[in-house]
C-alpha cells in the first residue's frame, strides 16, 4: 500500500494528455463477450479497474493480447464459462456489466455482487434487474451473487427507468443487443460513455439508435462481428486536471479531449474565474484572479457531473466567498470533507448540501483517499496547500487515473509515489 507525497503551493503549467474514458471502457470490455470475432480496442486507459476486468475475461477463457500500452485485442470466442471469478469481481463496481453481456451471450449469468467505490450510501442495482426482467430473465440475488437466467432467450421490451442511471442504461442496452425484437429504454441516461458504448456495439454490427437522448431503441441482432474501436477521452480525468489548475493557479493545455463533453465543467470553471479556450481536441485552462465562489448542483449529463464534485470542492476551498454545493445524484458523497478539514478547509455538510467557505490557504496534512474522486480531491488540495501532504489509500485513485503522478510532474507539480513500510501504515477506515 503506497502513498503520494505532495509538496504543494506550486502553480501548474504545460500540457497533459488525457487517457481513454474509464467508465466507457469498463462497459466495452465486457461487451466483447458477445462478439463472435476479435475486437481491437484503442485508447484503453491502463488503470486498475481495466486491468482487473481484462484478468476476469482471461480467467473465463478469453484471449487477451496487448498490442501496445493503449491497445488491446480481445477474442472471447473460446470462452466457455458464464460464472465469473468472485475474488476479482468484488474488486470493481463495473462488474455488473457482465450480467448484461453474459445474459446476451449465454442467456445465463452468475456474477458476484459489485464492489467498487464506497461513498457511504447504498449503490442499488434494482433498475438493472427491472430491465433484465422486462426482457424475460428471472433474476435472484443470493449468497452475494446475482443469478440471472432466460432459458428461452431474451425478448425485446419497453423499459422505463425510474431513476436516470448510467449503469442500468448501459446494462439493459447490452442485454438487448442480441435479444429477439426491439427494446426501448425510456428515461435513459445520456452520458458520453453511453454514446460510446452504443457506438462500439454498432461498429460490431448492433442496431442501436438514440444513445445520447433519453429514449434509446435497440433492435436485436443475431450476431456481432469483430472490429477496431477507439474509446473516447475521459471527460472526468480532463476535468480533474482543469480543477487542479483552478486550485493552484497557472495555465495548462489539456490534450485529447472532446471539448463538447467538457462544457458542463467549463461553464462552472468560467464562473469561478477561469479562461477556457476550446481547440479542436484540446482545451487551455488559465486561472485568472480572484477565484470566485459558485453555487453548484450535480445532475445527470448534461448537468454538472457528480464525479467532478469533490475535485471542484477542493478548489472552492480557496475561493473568495462561500459556495453552496448540492449533490443531486448520490445520497452521500461528502465523506472526504473531513479530510479536507484537516488541511484547514471550512466546510459544513447538511445532507446533500455542502457549504464551502473559502479560506486564504490550505495547509499540508496526512489525508486519506476514501474513494476514487475523493482521492483526486485530496491530490488537488495537496497541490495547492502550503507544506507537505501525504495521501493514503491511493489504490482508489489508481482505479481511474492513469499515470497521475507522471502527468502532474509533467505540469511542474512536486508529487511522488512512495512505498509505505507495513508498520507505518494508516488504518484504512477512519
Ligand atoms: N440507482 C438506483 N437504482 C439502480 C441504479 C442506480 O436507484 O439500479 C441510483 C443510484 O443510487 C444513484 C443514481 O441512481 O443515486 C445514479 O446511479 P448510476 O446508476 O447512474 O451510477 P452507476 O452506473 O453505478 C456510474 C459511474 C459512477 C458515477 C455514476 C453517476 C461507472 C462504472 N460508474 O455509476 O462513477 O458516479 O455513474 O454518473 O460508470 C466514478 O467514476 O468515480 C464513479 C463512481
Amino acid at each position: 500500500m503506497d502513498k503520494f507525497i505532495i509538496n504543494g503551493n506550486k502553480t501548474l503549467h504545460g500540457e497533459v494528455t488525457v487517457s481513454g474514458a474509464k467508465n466507457a471502457v469498463v462497459a466495452i470490455i465486457p461487451a466483447t463477450i458477445m462478439v463472435n470475432g476479435v475486437c481491437r480496442i484503442e485508447n484503453v486507459p491502463r488503470v486498475s479497474d481495466v486491468i482487473i476486468q481484462l484478468e476476469i475475461l482471461q480467467q473465463m477463457g478469453a484471449r487477451v493480447r496487448s498490442l501496445n500500452p493503449t491497445t488491446v485485442e480481445i477474442d472471447c470466442r473460446g470462452m466457455r464459462n458464464a460464472r465469473t471469478p468472485e475474488d476479482l469481481m468484488r474488486k470493481l463496481r463495473a462488474s455488473y456489466y457482465l450480467i448484461g453481456t453474459l445474459l446476451g451471450r449465454y442467456h445465463k449469468a452468475e456474477v458476484a455482487m459489485p464492489g467498487g467505490c464506497n461513498f457511504g450510501g447504498v449503490r442499488p442495482i434494482d433498475q438493472h434487474v427491472k430491465g433484465f426482467e422486462a426482457l424475460g430473465a428471472t433474476v435472484s440475488i443470493k449468497n452475494g451473487y446475482v443469478y440471472a437466467e432466460a432459458p428461452q432467450g431474451l425478448r425485446g421490451a419497453n423499459v422505463y427507468l425510474d431513476v436516470v442511471s448510467v449503469g442500468a442504461t448501459m446494462n439493459v442496452m447490452l442485454a438487448a443487443t442480441m435479444a429477439q425484437g426491439q427494446t426501448v429504454i425510456e428515461n435513459a441516461a445520456k452520458e458520453p460513455h453511453i454514446v460510446d458504448l452504443a457506438n462500439f456495439l454498432n461498429a460490431m454490427g448492433a442496431d442501436i439508435m438514440g444513445a445520447g437522448t433519453d429514449v434509446i431503441k435497440i433492435r436485436g441482432v443475431e450476431t456481432l462481428h469483430g472490429g477496431t474501436y477507439s474509446v473516447i477521452p475521459d471527460q472526468i480525468e480532463a476535468g480533474t486536471y482543469m480543477a487542479a489548475v483552478m486550485a493552484t493557479g497557472g495555465s495548462v493545455l489539456v490534450r485529447n479531449v472532446i471539448p463538447k463533453h467538457l462544457e458542463c465543467i467549463t461553464a462552472k470553471l468560467e464562473e469561478m474565474g477561469a479562461q477556457v479556450e476550446e481547440l479542436d481536441d484540446a482545451v487551455r485552462v488559465t486561472r485568472l484572479e480572484p477565484l470566485n465562489k459558485i453555487n453548484l448542483k450535480t445532475l445527470p449529463y448534461p448537468g454538472f457531473p457528480t464525479d467532478m464534485q469533490p475535485q471542484l470542492v477542493a478548489a472552492l476551498c480557496l475561493a473568495q466567498g462561500t459556495s453552496v454545493i448540492t449533490e443531486g445524484v448520490w445520497d452521500n458523497r461528502y465523506r472526504y470533507v473531513e479530510e479536507l478539514r484537516r488541511m484547514g478547509a471550512r466546510i459544513q455538510v447538511d445532507g446533500k448540501v455542502a457549504i464551502v467557505e473559502g479560506v486564504p490557504e490550505l495547509t499540508g496534512a496526512k489525508v486519506q483517499a476514501c474513494d476514487l474522486r475523493a482521492g483526486a480531491a485530496m491530490v488537488i488540495a495537496g497541490l495547492a496547500a502550503h507544506g507537505t501532504t501525504e495521501v493514503d489509500g491511493i489504490a482508489y485513485i489508481e482505479r481511474g487515473y492513469e499515470n497521475i503522478v507522471e502527468k502532474l510532474q509533467g505540469l511542474g507539480a512536486d508529487i511522488t509515489r512512495v512505498t509505505v513500510p507495513e508498520e507505518d501504515r494508516m488504518p484504512m477506515a477512519r
